[in-house]
């Protein structure tokens, strides 16, 4: 593809932008951060947005369901992590008031979570168990009316995302956007009622 052809391509942020409007105030959730490419794309057009990122930044373990995923991530050395925390931390600094970095697991901070979000975007461990595990423990978090997404659709590759997102939604509500993002907007029958 021509180098102008590919700047020009539409990216998963601007899937992630379309959805966070740019005159009011959000707070979201990015699960899996990395260098913080995201990140920074968000929180550089959304002056009003408040963004949660989480990532351990941590290697994975052989036999653990991430490593079995297909994703390249998890064989990424703790040298690398620690690179790619530190970037993220850099990254982030022009906005650091509302970037709020959560070195953890996802599940960890959603067991504890108590501020109401606008989205999640799911964007950590791609097997079947840990994206459905992210699924599940941010549903509960995000107002009806706001969204659930994420990264890597129909991308078996780099593991289950598809198969996970699909046990929890009808095929018809999930749309499918730009770099296989996928979204669903979250009705209140979603959100399961405190006990
Ligand atoms: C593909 S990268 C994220 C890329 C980033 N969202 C972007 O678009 O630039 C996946 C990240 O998920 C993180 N991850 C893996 N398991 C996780 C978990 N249980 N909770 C949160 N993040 C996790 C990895 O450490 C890795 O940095």
């Amino acid at each position: 593809m021509p180098a102008e052809a590919l700047a020009q391509k539409r990216k998963r942020w601007d899937a992630v932008l379309d959805r966070i409007p740019d005159d009011q105030p959000m707070t979201g959730i990015e699960v899996g951060v990395w260098r913080a490419i995201l990140s920074r794309e968000l929180l550089a057009a959304r002056p009003f947005l408040r963004l949660h990122l989480v990532d351990p930044w941590q290697t994975g373990k052989p036999g653990t369901p991430w490593w079995g995923s297909g994703s390249v991530m998890p064989a990424r050395s703790q040298v690398e992590y620690e690179r790619a925390y530190r970037r993220t931390i850099e990254v982030i600094d022009p906005w650091r008031e509302r970037a709020i970095v959560h070195r953890t697991t996802s599940a960890l901070l959603a067991d504890d979570w108590s501020e109401p979000l606008d989205f999640a975007f799911i964007d950590g461990d791609h097997s079947f168990e840990g994206c459905s595990i992210d699924i599940a423990g941010w549903i509960p978090h995000v107002r009806a009316g706001g969204w659930i997404g994420g990264h890597d659709w129909d991308k078996p590759e780099r593991g289950q995302v598809t198969a996970a997102v699909l046990s929890f939604f009808d095929r018809d509500r999930i749309e499918v956007d730009s770099e296989s993002t996928w979204f669903v907007d979250l009705e209140p029958n979603d959100i399961p009622r405190p006990t």
